[in-house]
């Protein structure tokens, strides 16, 4: 009877993991800006033999583009959404407007085209985009939405560092998934079985015998990653989510939650060509609260309790310049002072999937802060299991982690700028950040659990960043706009969805009324105009604004 339960075992596994490490890693294509197009498709793709799965892909079949940016550009991304479903986009750890983030108030319509656009502001460092619709990011990022954003700027390209894209600067997205009988994706257990990087099954990646710089995302719904290498080496993490650590940090284990980025280096100068060794979640070393860590042991998970592997690396030749050198000091952090914080903030991860005992209401604002406030936020785990807490609009520093013991300062990978950290049971997390730059009175930004299954669930709340200083003529007067102007024809007019649009006339320079628009149309015809000078109003519940427009 053992024996033959044993046979089957061994048959199951070798159906999950068929000749792993056979196929070589897939590098996402890159695009370059100032305009980036993104085109959202259903899809398929041959994850592994037999029925072809569905898939969502961005411009391709499955997963999406590396948009590459510089800081300081001034970027327009095309989402269009081929779906017969509403999505959205966001830009995960990016700095920038309410209205641009992609949140959930910022639905995409089947067959439409949403056009964000916004300076960079953020610090080299490896980012990423996927939808954030209410209840479905897990279902939409698990089919394969999502992408990476490589920021680049002068200080990190001053720094010798590996950076030819896919040879010695390798992007990996790492992502758990569980496909059904017939090879479809399933999202409603936390049964994920199977690991995939940049899409594929155990691949292979060839990395020259220099210097690598490995730039990890951890894509998975819900499994925090506990990376090493099955030779134990070490890997010097030079970067946390938004930034550049100091100096580069030695380890051999880099503990990756939902949403997180850490780039690291590895010295593969003395390897012998041809040698390989393989890349781990060494799950076994996780406490049990970890989801798939310890204590699950002869769970028939095969990514439970246990140490998998999810890729192979082959030392290849040297490529023409390769870089073989460690980076001393890198950048330096000046994190916020306690002592700035004009408020304290509780955040309780409660049970339920809720935050502050309350589960998220798309009508609710949980949190209002204002412009330019330092201010600090106290995450509590109160519930059994670990939660990757996530914060939009900001990069934050972490001040400390109390686990019991009283409060301790962050791990070093964690001293640099971030914008998820994982809270354990039991876990007290202080951050500290400064809501600067973008207001908007209406449109919030979010805070969640980045473990998408309790993100859809509702253990997410919404902040806005208002700047009381300013009166609602002056916030009228920024958030609707007109363009082209000067214009021929056409005029497109943006009023933000808040306002009660009561009536919308053209006057000319006599205070005549031209043209009276009953329903607040977004293009407006002045092919019939003459030339000259214009004025625009809109009527709102919540005042008025005017606009001059030039008719050539
Ligand atoms: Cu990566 Cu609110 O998300
Ligand atoms: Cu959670």
């Amino acid at each position: 009877m053992k024996k033959i339960l044993f046979t089957l075992f061994v048959f199951t596994i070798h159906q999950i993991v068929a000749q792993p490490f056979t196929t070589p890693l897939p590098i996402p294509p890159t695009l370059s800006g100032p305009v980036f197009n993104l085109n959202v498709s259903p899809s398929t793709k041959q994850f592994k033999p037999g029925t072809i799965t569905n898939t969502f892909g961005v411009n391709t079949n499955y997963l999406g583009p590396t948009l590459l940016m510089d800081s300081g550009d001034f970027v327009t991304i095309n989402v269009t959404n081929n779906l017969s479903e509403i999505t959205t986009m966001h830009w995960h750890g990016m700095h920038i407007p309410a209205i641009d983030d992609g949140g959930p108030h910022s639905p995409i319509s089947p067959g439409e085209t949403w056009s964000p656009d916004f300076t960079v502001m953020n610090k080299a460092s490896v980012y990423w985009y996927h939808p954030h619709t209410m209840g479905l990011t897990n279902l939409h990022v698990s089919l394969g939405i999502a992408g990476f954003i490589i920021v680049s700027d002068p200080e990190e390209a001053a720094l010798t560092l590996p950076r030819t894209y896919g040879v010695d600067d390798i992007p990996i997205v790492i992502q758990t998934k569980l496909l059904d009988n017939d090879n479809q994706v399933q999202i409603s257990s936390q049964m994920d079985s199977i690991s995939m990087v940049n899409g594929e099954i155990k691949p292979y990646v060839n990395a020259p015998a220099q210097m690598v710089r490995f730039r990890a995302l951890n894509g998975s719904s819900s499994r925090t990653l506990n990376i090493g290498t099955d030779d134990n080496r070490t890997l010097y993490q030079i970067s946390s989510d938004g930034g550049l650590l100091e100096n580069p940090v030695p380890l051999t284990r880099i503990l990756l939650s939902n949403g997180e980025r850490a780039e690291f280096l590895m010295d593969l100068t003395s390897e012998s060509i041809g040698s390989t060794f393989q890349f781990k979640s060494y799950m076994s070393e996780m406490p049990a609260n970890i989801e798939g860590g310890a204590g699950s042991a002869g769970h028939p998970n095969p990514l439970f309790g246990t140490d998998w592997s999810f890729m192979e690396v082959k030392v290849v030749t040297q490529t023409a310049s390769p870089v073989t050198t460690f980076p001393g000091t890198m950048t330096t952090l000046t994190p916020f002072l306690e002592g700035d914080a004009a408020v304290t903030r509780p955040m309780e991860l409660s049970n339920n999937a809720q935050i502050n005992g309350e589960t998220m209401d798309m009508n609710v604002i949980n949190e209002v802060i204002e412009l330019d406030d330092i201010e600090i936020w106290t995450i509590t785990n109160v519930t059994g299991i670990a939660h990757p807490f996530h914060v939009h609009d900001v990069q934050f520093y972490i001040l400390d982690r109390d686990n019991g013991g009283g409060p301790v300062p962050p791990f070093a990978t964690e001293s640099g700028l971030k914008d998820t950290v994982l809270v354990e049971a039991g876990e007290t997390v202080r951050i500290i950040s400064k809501f600067e730059d973008y207001a908007d009175e209406v449109i919030p930004y979010m805070y969640h659990c980045h473990n998408l299954i309790h993100e859809d669930y509702g253990m997410m709340g919404q902040f806005t960043v208002v700047d009381s200083t300013l009166g609602t003529a002056e916030v009228l007067n920024t958030t609707v706009t007109i363009f082209p102007n000067p214009t021929t024809d056409f005029l497109n007019l943006s009023i933000p969805e808040y306002y009660d649009v009561e009536g919308i006339i053209i006057f000319d320079v006599n205070g005549k009324e031209i043209l009276n628009i009953s329903s607040p149309i977004k293009l407006i015809d002045l092919s019939d105009l003459s030339s000259g000078v214009y004025l625009l109003k809109v009527f709102t519940a919540q005042g008025e604004v005017s606009k001059k427009i030039l008719k050539d």
